[in-house]
C-alpha cells in the first residue's frame, strides 16, 4: 500500500500539554501506511508580512512539511475563548502559502468545554481554503486526566476513537486523491 504523509501540528508550547500528547499518541497509534510528522511551530517568529519573502529557516521547514503531506492534523487548547498565539501565528504565516488550500484537516479537541477554540479555529482554516473533513474531527476529554501520550496509547476507549476518526480521515484523503 502507498504511503500516506500527514503532518500534525499541536497549538500547545507546554511540556506536559495534552494537546502536543494526543498528537504524539497519534503517531504511535497510526496504521503502518501512514507516516505522521509532528511539525514545530513554537520556533517561528512572530508574523509580519513584511518578511513574508524571507528566507526563515523554521517557516521553510514547516512549508515543506505541509507540501509533502497529504493531510493535517490539528490540536489546540483554548486560551481566552480563542485558538492559541502559536498556532494562529504558524497560520498566519501559512495564509499565503500555496500549500494550504484544500489541503485535508483533522481537527482533535482534548476539552470538549472548549467550544469557542473549536468555532475560532473552523473559521479561520474555512477562510484559509482548508477542507475539514468532519467524519474526522473528534472530541476527547483529556484535560485533568494526567494522561501523556503513552497513557493515550494504553486507554483502549480513548485509543480506540482516535483511530476510527484517522482512519476515516485517511480513507478521505485517499478517497478524493
Ligand atoms: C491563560 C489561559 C487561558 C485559558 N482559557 C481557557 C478558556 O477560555 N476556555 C477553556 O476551556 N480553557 C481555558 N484554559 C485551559 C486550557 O485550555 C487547558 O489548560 C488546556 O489543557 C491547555 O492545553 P495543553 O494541555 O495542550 O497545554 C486556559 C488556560 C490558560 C493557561
Amino acid at each position: 500500500m502507498e504511503t500516506l504523509n500527514v503532518l500534525a501540528l499541536s497549538g500547545s508550547l507546554r511540556k506536559n500539554s495534552y494537546n502536543s500528547a494526543v498528537i504524539n499518541a497519534l503517531k504511535i497509534l497510526a496504521p503502518d501506511h501512514v507516516e505522521v510528522e509532528v511539525g514545530e511551530i513554537g520556533d517561528l517568529p512572530l508574523f509580519n508580512p513584511d518578511r513574508e519573502n524571507e528566507k526563515i529557516a523554521s517557516l521553510e521547514n514547516l512549508k515543506a512539511a505541509l507540501k509533502a503531506s497529504s493531510g493535517l492534523v490539528l490540536a489546540t487548547p483554548e486560551y481566552a475563548h480563542g485558538i492559541s498565539g502559536p498556532l494562529k501565528n504558524a497560520l498566519d504565516w501559512l495564509v499565503s502559502s500555496l500549500e494550504f488550500p484544500y489541503k485535508p484537516i483533522m481537527l482533535i479537541n482534548t476539552s470538549p468545554r472548549a467550544s469557542h477554540a473549536q468555532a475560532h479555529l473552523r473559521e479561520v482554516l474555512t477562510t484559509m481554503s482548508g477542507r475539514i473533513v468532519e467524519e474526522a474531527c473528534v472530541s476527547i476529554p483529556l484535560l485533568s486526566s494526567g494522561l501523556d501520550s503513552d497513557g493515550i496509547v494504553n486507554d483502549k476507549d480513548i485509543a480506540s476513537v482516535l483511530q476510527v476518526a484517522f482512519k476515516a480521515f485517511c480513507d478521505d484523503i485517499q478517497a478524493c486523491r
